[in-house]
């Protein structure tokens, strides 16, 4: 079967390809000649996977999936959530991100927060979504400079270090994209057998 995963990012593509093997022909968005940018502009994180891996199926008539990831703090009522990538305005900024995450959480108590990833697969018009969350807490300051986004103030609930201090292999494995990608993966693995 061929699958379109709605990315421009060939490392992403290139783990999950190993992963499936021969049954599956991962292609990029590149290798289907799509070259635009892929419209996210809904008020949900499943929204917005759906949405985009919608929009691949409708146009390019390919099966395929996308994913969308947000980081919902319990003190902002859940933002910046879906708003994750421009909480602090255009352009993207991760550094200003953080810093209005901190001085809006400056007075915070309750610094609970997740990650959330959503995919949504679309195979013959019919959308599956896996969804990966991983809790945590918001540090009162940056600790490392690993990974990316707000990887440098969030310290996953069971761990000593935040993401940005974590070794790039152990967040790999316990992310909320690595959640909903292996669920992705079992459910892609039983379609096999
Ligand atoms: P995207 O939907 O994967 O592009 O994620 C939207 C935004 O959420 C990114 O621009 C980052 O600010 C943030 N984000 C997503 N994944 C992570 C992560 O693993 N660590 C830290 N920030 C992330």
């Amino acid at each position: 079967m061929k699958l379109v995963f709605a990315t421009q990012n060939k490392n992403k593509v290139n783990e999950i390809r190993a992963i499936l093997g021969d049954n599956f022909e991962l292609l990029t968005l590149s290798e289907i000649n799509c070259n635009e940018e892929v419209p996210e502009t809904q008020d949900t994180i499943e929204g917005n996977a759906s949405q985009k891996s919608f929009y691949i199926y409708e146009k390019y008539n390919v099966n395929c999936f996308a994913d969308d990831t947000g980081l919902e703090i319990d003190h902002l009522g859940g933002a910046p959530g879906v708003y994750s990538a421009r909480y602090s305005g255009e352009p993207q900024d991760y550094q200003r991100n953080i810093d209005k995450v901190l001085t809006n959480m400056q007075d915070a108590t309750n610094r609970k927060a997740q990650f959330k990833t959503v995919i949504s697969l679309i195979i013959n018009g019919h959308e599956t979504l896996f969804e990966g969350i991983i809790e945590g807490e918001i540090t009162t300051g940056r600790q490392g400079t690993n990974g990316f986004g707000y990887d440098p103030i969030f310290r996953p609930r069971g761990y000593e270090q935040t993401f940005g201090e974590m070794d790039a292999k152990i967040k790999n494995l316990i992310s909320h994209r690595a959640i909903a990608t292996q669920k992705l993966i079992n459910y892609l693995l039983s379609l096999q057998q």
